[in-house]
């Protein structure tokens, strides 16, 4: 099937990859020339495990291509994907002007049926502003779906290639028609594809975001309790994850959910909410919780100093929002370095991806090592904020030779608690006791 993709961002780039992969052609479109480049040599602009193998491939087997001429790749097109941003406008609603510039540009270029999708995560009624849009620039009949994206960072591929549930939104025959030949190779084991109209399509990408991050949340207050009546999180967790209403998965407490989807959208929920004069209480009770969660490890550390950072050295592992990611979009270690650093302390980083990023934004406030040991060097204390897989089993009597003293402030639960008493650290996780 012949396919254009408006957007090389995460979602567009790993849409348009994945559905040349299963053998449809796919041109993917982006307005930024040097990245069209790039990504024409087989270079991604992200770090994302097992892209890079599946664009090379695909762009050599002919399949895949990269322009930024947006009337080359819609002309022939039957589906054309909007996979463009939807920042957070002024007043923390998404902002539509890339979805709908494209849409009107599109509108003024076609000349045969296409199914216009869009993936980029949209508040609910978008598909009608698309569909207006078409109305007013084009003769030509079209059908606009919603069909939201659930991949996640680091597992991109597995998620697109193997998805729990496709979501459809449309009520045009012909439209589910051409969807379903699209994704049938991607349900073969059984998973379904859900048909619905385009607004509670909409609404599920926003619902199914929000709903996990009040998961996260939940379980960051917890912990908070637990240190504070002496219980265990990890028994907690352990135990009522047991439950299949409950479910094992998304219940790990930490420093907060980051990353470029989850803040946002609880955010543009609860705006379209109280756009519709609906008060959204969980959802504000939820980013206030993210919020003082991405502080608590910093009060604990002045609790520890007697409020004495100054002149302190902290060593940090992980800077990413999450593991397998260069991405630090509102990962909780910016704030945790900006409140570091405006106490006095210095630090030194290790991250096995995100290191470029975060010098790119932060530049010589932060010094970086070479390797997750040497950032230990004479420090005071090594902060734990990312699970990388590499940190997790540590050379504990390297860790405590090169630390100045040894403790370990951990923000992701890395460590066993008998585990760290044996090497002699003193340890501090979350909603485990210190
Ligand atoms: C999230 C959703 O999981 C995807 O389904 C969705 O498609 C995507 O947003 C999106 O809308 O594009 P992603 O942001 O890549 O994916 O990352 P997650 O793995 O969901 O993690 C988000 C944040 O929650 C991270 O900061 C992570 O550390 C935190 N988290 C996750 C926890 O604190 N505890 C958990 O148990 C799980």
């Amino acid at each position: 099937m012949k396919i254009a993709v408006i957007g090389t961002g995460y979602v567009g780039l790993v849409t348009g990859t994945c559905l040349a992969e299963t053998g449809n052609n796919v041109t993917c479109v982006d307005i930024n020339q040097q990245k069209v480049e790039m990504l024409r040599k087989g270079e991604s602009p992200i770090y994302e495990p097992g892209l890079q193998t599946l664009l090379h491939r695909n762009i050599a087997e002919g399949r895949l291509s990269f322009t930024s001429n947006l009337s080359e790749a819609v002309e022939d097109a039957v589906v054309i994907f909007l996979a463009l941003p939807t920042p957070p406008g002024g007043d923390g609603s998404a902002d539509l002007s890339y979805v709908l510039g494209a849409s009107r540009d599109i509108a003024l270029m076609i000349s045969s049926y296409k199914v216009i999708v869009t993936k980029s995560t949209v508040p609910v009624g978008t598909a009608d502003k698309v569909k207006a849009i078409f109305e007013q620039y084009s003769d030509i009949e079209v059908a606009v779906v919603s069909n939201p994206e659930f991949l996640r960072e680091g597992v991109a591929i597995e998620d697109f290639m193997k998805p729990d549930r496709i979501v459809i939104g449309t009520t045009d025959d012909r439209a589910k028609k051409i969807l379903t030949e699209l994704y049938t190779p991607y349900v073969r084991q059984g998973n379904p594809i859900i048909f619905m109209d385009e607004r509670s399509s909409e609404l599920t990408k926003y619902a199914a975001n929000s709903f996990l991050a009040t998961k996260i949340s939940f379980m960051n207050e917890v912990a908070n309790l637990c240190e504070r009546v002496g219980a265990n999180v990890d028994m907690v967790r352990l135990g009522i994850g047991a439950d299949e209403r409950i479910g094992k998965r998304f219940l790990f407490s930490g420093i907060g959910y980051g990353g470029s989807c989850f803040p946002k959208d609880v955010q543009a929920l609860a705006k379209s909410a109280e756009e519709s004069t609906y008060d959204f209480k969980i959802l504000n009770a939820v980013m206030e919780v993210n919020a003082i969660q991405k502080t608590v490890l910093v009060d604990k550390l002045n609790k520890y100093y007697n409020g004495d950072l100054n002149g302190k050295t902290f060593a940090l592992w992980g800077l990413a929002f999450k593991p397998e990611t260069d991405d630090i979009r509102e990962a909780p270690a910016l704030e945790i370095i900006d409140a570091l650093l405006q106490q006095g302390a210095a630090v030194v980083a290790y991250d096995p991806e995100a290191m470029p990023n975060v010098k790119a934004l932060l530049g010589e406030k932060v010094a970086f090592a070479d390797n997750q040991y040497d950032a230990l060097s004479g420090a005071d204390a090594l902060l734990v904020l990312t699970e990388w897989s590499v940190f997790r089993n540590p050379d504990f009597a390297r860790v405590g030779a090169l630390l100045k003293s040894k403790v370990i402030f951990d923000g992701r639960n890395l460590f066993g608690l008998e585990q760290m008493v044996d090497h002699g650290f003193y340890y501090n996780s979350v909603g485990r006791k210190a």
